[in-house]
C-alpha cells in the first residue's frame, strides 16, 4: 500500500551529522529551505512538493524514533546505533563521520587488557564496552558511565581505561593516552523503520539508490 500522500518522516542526529546529511541530500535533489535559517525555534520542516518532513533530535534518540515509527527513516552514528540495539534495518552507509571506537588509555595500562584482570573501564558507551569485554575478550570488568570528556578518567584516577571514539587522536595525544585495542570502524549510517522498509519500499528503495550513486 505505497502512499504517496503519506510523509516520509526523516529523523536526523543534531548537528555536524544534520548539516552533512542535509548537504547529501541536497545533491540528490531532497531540499529543505524551511530547515537553514538557523535562528528559527521550529522542530519540523516540511517539502511540501516532495512529501518529506525532517526533525533535528538528539542522536541517542534518533534509533528510538524509527522504532517506534515516529520517523520512517533516521541517519545517526554506528556508535549510537550499537550502543542502543533498536530493532531497526540498518540500509546504508553514508561514509562521513568517520572514526573508530576503541580502548584508549596510558600506554602502560596495556599490560591490564593481556591478563584478564578486573579492570575499570569508563564510557559514554556502556553496552558497547560491555558486548566487547564480556562477550568478544571474556574479560570481567567493571562498567562505569560517564556523559562526556572521558579521556579525564584516567588520567584523574577514576578508571584504567576508557572506551570512546577517537577521530583525528588529537585528544588523545594532548592528554598523554594512546589507543590500547580498536573495537570497530565507525561513520554515519541510514536506519529505516521495519514496517516502513515494507509498506514504502518504493520510495524508500529510490531514495537508497539515489544517495549509492553519490556515495
Ligand atoms: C569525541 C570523543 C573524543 C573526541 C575524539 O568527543 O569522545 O573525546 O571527540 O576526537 P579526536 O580523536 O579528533 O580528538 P566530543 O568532542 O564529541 O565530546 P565529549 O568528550 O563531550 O563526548
Amino acid at each position: 500500500m505505497g502512499n504517496s500522500d503519506k510523509y516520509l518522516t526523516f529523523a536526523l542526529g543534531k548537528g555536524r551529522l544534520a548539516s552533512k546529511t542535509l548537504a547529501l541530500f541536497e545533491e540528490i535533489g531532497i531540499t529543505c529551505e524551511e530547515m537553514k535559517d538557523k535562528d528559527s525555534r521550529k522542530l519540523i520542516f516540511t517539502n511540501e512538493e516532495l512529501k518529506f518532513r525532517f526533525f533535528l533530535a538528539k542522536g541517542p534518540d534518533v534509533p528510538t524514533y524509527v522504532e517506534y515509527g515516529a520517523a520512517d527513516i533516521g541517519v545517526v552514528g554506528k556508535d549510537t546505533i550499537m550502543e542502543e540495539d533498536r530493532r531497526n534495518y540498518e540500509v546504508l552507509d553514508l561514509k562521513f563521520g568517520k572514526c573508530r571506537m576503541c580502548v584508549c588509555g596510558p600506554a602502560e595500562a596495556g599490560e591490564l587488557l593481556k591478563h584478564h584482570e578486573m579492570i575499570r573501564v569508563a564510557t559514554k558507551y556502556p553496552h558497547i564496552a560491555k558486548d566487547y569485554f564480556y562477550n568478544r575478550k571474556l574479560q570481567t570488568v567493571d562498567i562505569i558511565k560517564l556523559n562526556g570528556s572521558i579521556e579525564l578518567a584516567p588520567i584523574v584516577g577514576l578508571s584504567d581505561v576508557i572506551v570512546d571514539i577517537v577521530e583525528t587522536g588529537s585528544t588523545l595525544r594532548e592528554n598523554g593516552l594512546v589507543v590500547l585495542e580498536e573495537i570497530c570502524d565507525l561513520s554515519a549510517r541510514m536506519i529505516v523503520n521495519q514496517v516502513s522498509m515494507r509498506m514504502e519500499s518504493e520510495r524508500i528503495n529510490k531514495l537508497i539508490k539515489d544517495l549509492k550513486e553519490k556515495l
